[in-house]
């Protein structure tokens, strides 16, 4: 079974590394970007979601990243998050590499998380650099559209996540690739793989001979490289991977 399999690669890994997407927060109510449900079918990704377009009205930006920072914000890890940190816990997983901008890897007691789109939990002022947490910008989004910055004054705050168009966070890109060019197994859970150069994490790990396991509710472009396919919910599949794992 494929479960065991998985378990089992795990088991005897001294290297392991995940790396995750939205799809391993969708138990916790955060919509996932792509499948079924996804936020991108209802609108342009790279429209709403790009440095570009941030700059050019970041209102309009704010308009739709109020409701996804609150749902973020108020959000809780799942089974799946909690999974992943009691293998790290246990040895058997060295890092966490996400894709995730929501910080529940953390909140479920991962330690070592490398955010590839950096955090969702604080925002920055693009003209004095002043920062802020998320949660004290998302509670002035009532009265104030688009937010200010409190010192000065500007409308350029922006979360410290990755818009399209922006340079990926350079030290979390070179520790990701760097895990990855070391790893023995790579689990790649919750991600639809079509961006880059994330993408590329699992790709550099089998280019090192790591064995993939790919934990997915829908079939991925690198389901074909992997020793492991599990289609299912990270929430259900991946307490019983560690479950089977000895402690
Ligand atoms: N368990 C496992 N997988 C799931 C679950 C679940 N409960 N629910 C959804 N999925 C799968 C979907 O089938 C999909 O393949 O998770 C995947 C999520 O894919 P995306 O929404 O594309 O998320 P991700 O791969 O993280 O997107 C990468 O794109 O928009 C940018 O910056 C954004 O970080 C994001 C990046
Ligand atoms: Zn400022």
């Amino acid at each position: 079974m494929s479960i065991e399999r998985a378990a089992d690669l795990l088991a005897s890994a001294t290297r392991a590394v995940a790396m995750t997407g939205a799809g391993v927060s969708a138990e916790s109510g955060i919509p996932t970007f792509r499948g079924e449900g996804g936020v991108w079918t209802k609108y342009d990704p790279v429209k709403v979601s790009s440095i570009d377009s941030f700059m050019a009205d970041p209102a309009s930006y704010w308009q739709v990243s109020r409701e996804r920072g609150r749902v973020a914000l108020a959000a809780r890890p799942n089974p799946g998050h909690v999974a992943l940190a009691q293998m790290e816990e246990r040895g058997r997983l060295v890092a966490v590499v996400t894709q995730n901008t929501d910080g529940l890897h953390q909140d479920a007691g991962s330690r070592r998380v490398i955010e590839l789109h950096g955090s969702g939990r604080n925002v920055e002022c693009m003209v004095c650099g002043r920062r802020e947490p998320r949660s004290e910008v998302q509670a002035r989004l009532d009265v104030e559209m688009p937010p200010r910055c409190q010192s000065c004054g500007s409308t350029f705050l922006k979360p410290t996540v990755v818009l399209f168009g922006e340079a990926m966070p350079a030290t979390a890109l070179h520790e990701a690739f760097e895990l990855a060019g070391q790893a023995d197994v790579i689990l790649v859970v919750g991600s639809s793989l079509v961006v880059y150069p994330a993408a590329d994490v699992p790709l550099a790990a089998l280019r090192a001979g790591a064995r993939m396991v790919v934990v997915n509710a829908e079939a991925t472009p690198f389901d074909r490289f992997a020793s492991v396919v599990i289609h299912g919910r990270s929430g259900e599949v991946l307490p019983h991977i560690a479950s089977l794992i000895a402690a």
